[in-house]
């Protein structure tokens, strides 16, 4: 058992809205609509919402399962579970990729918040290039990024992270809607909204299959334990089944919110849909210069991303917290503050690489160029496949399938229908593809 002071959940709707604030960031609001534009619209659509329900689904369960069972950190879970062996390094990897994702999530938020700077001063994305220009300036938004996830994680899961998930969540949706009410009035709309939803299935491949399954495991925040500590403060009265599925049915809404969000305005002002990665730091404020009251849309627009990424940065700094609180029994504003300083300074050098600094933007490693794409590719993809894989394998062979969906349905009766289904996914569908995903990330 934990420390009894570990903290836990005041209510269902508390861990709903913190791991749905993990769940949604950029990963939703920037990546999704891109990717889902590019690669078939509505047909990329309906493959992505296949993997979450076939694969993400079931291992989001297994993950908040695992950690209401054991009421520990990834490390701590695995070693109780299977006491003394090299599992608990999987435990480590997971701690490890939260630091690696964090140093690079927070370059990519601290832009955002320039972002907003700027549009809070009237200058728009101008001001931002100002703000944003040059590496000590990108370092101070990195640690402005990373001070404001220390802040909310410090205050303990519920008077810091429940708390903050509680006000952010709903301001998130409301400017969403308010956003996407406003784009769908703008004359030649419907254009964008055809362009993201028109099933164009001629572009389905097998290339297409596996970028929506990647995208569906780090949009849920799959594979490196964040859901297992966010479950590991679930008290055993709390339905598990709901609260997984809320996580994945937010998730995936606002995934496709955001491409009703951003297309239409994108459309109708005539830019470049496809314009990839760049669309929103470059196409997006050319909208917003040109629509009326612009201003206040990029305001809006650049406030709930930062709230977005906050949220997901404290599940990232969190998980490797909740290690050293429950394991070496340090403080939580201890922790907090060395992890948050580990992460500025792992950080720095992509903050440097998004400065334009030699040689951070030109090294080169796995196919890719740049620091910050780098660890990406390490982070971001190859450890969080390896990291689901190795836990699926950990369900199936050591704690068992049957204990996992026992966990469930103890505390959700109506999960009796869908035992069978998900044992079935965890065993044998979660494991296949993740390999593929996998092999395909190790063969690019
Ligand atoms: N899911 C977040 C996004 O979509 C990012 C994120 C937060 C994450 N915590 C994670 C990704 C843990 C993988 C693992 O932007």
């Amino acid at each position: 058992m934990g420390a009894p002071d570990r903290g836990e959940w005041s209510s269902q709707i508390g861990f709903i809205l913190a791991a749905a604030g993990s769940a949604i960031g950029l990963g939703n609001i920037w990546r999704f609509p891109y990717i889902a534009g590019e690669q078939g619209g509505g047909a990329f659509v309906l493959v992505y919402l296949a993997c979450v329900l076939l694969l993400g689904l079931p291992v989001m369960l297994a993950e908040i399962s695992l950690g209401r069972a054991t009421q520990r950190n990834p490390v701590g879970a695995l070693e109780q579970i299977r006491p003394g062996t090299r599992w608990k390094l999987l435990g480590y990897l997971a701690l490890l990729t939260g630091l690696g994702i964090l140093s690079y999530y927070a370059v990519i938020a601290g832009k955002v918040v320039a972002y907003l700077v700027g549009y809070a001063s009237g200058g728009g994305a101008e001001a931002a290039g100002v703000l944003f220009g040059g590496p000590w300036k990108v370092c101070v938004f990195l640690l402005v990024f990373i001070v404001l996830t220390v802040l909310v994680v410090v205050g303990g899961v519920k008077h810091g992270i429940e708390r903050w998930a509680k006000i952010l969540m709903p301001v998130l949706l409301l400017m969403m809607f308010a956003l996407i009410v406003r784009g769908l009035f703008l004359p030649g709309a419907s254009e964008g909204l055809a362009w993201f939803l028109t099933p164009d299935f001629s572009k389905i491949s097998f290339e297409v299959v596996l970028s929506a399954m990647s995208q569906a495991f780090f949009s849920l925040s799959l594979g490196m334990g964040a859901m297992l500590t966010y479950g590991s403060y679930l008290s055993r009265h709390q339905n598990l089944l709901r609260c997984g599925a809320w996580v994945v049915v937010f998730d995936t809404g606002i995934a496709i919110l955001a491409g009703l969000m951003i297309f239409p305005a994108v459309f109708a002002l005539g830019h470049d849909p496809t314009s990839g990665p760049t669309l929103i730091f470059e196409v997006l404020p050319s909208v917003f210069l040109g629509l009326p009251g612009g201003v206040v849309v990029g305001f809006a627009f650049f406030f709930l991303l930062s709230v977005a990424a906050l949220t997901s940065t404290v599940s990232l700094l969190e998980v490797v917290t909740a290690y050293f609180v429950d394991e070496r029994s340090w403080s939580r504003t201890t922790t907090v503050i060395a992890v948050g300083a580990a992460a500025f300074l792992l950080g720095v050098p992509s903050a440097l690489n998004e400065a334009g600094v030699e040689p951070w933007t030109t090294v080169t490693a796995f196919g890719t160029t740049g620091f910050l794409g780098i660890m990406d590719f390490l982070w971001g993809n190859l450890s969080l496949a390896v990291g689901s894989l190795l836990l699926c394998l950990f369900v199936i062979f050591v704690w068992k399938v049957e204990r996992c969906a026992d966990e469930i349905e103890s505390t959700a009766p109506e999960f009796r229908r869908l035992r069978t289904p998900f044992i079935l996914a965890v065993r044998f569908l979660c494991p296949i593809a993740i390999a593929v995903i996998l092999a395909s990330i190790v063969l690019h």
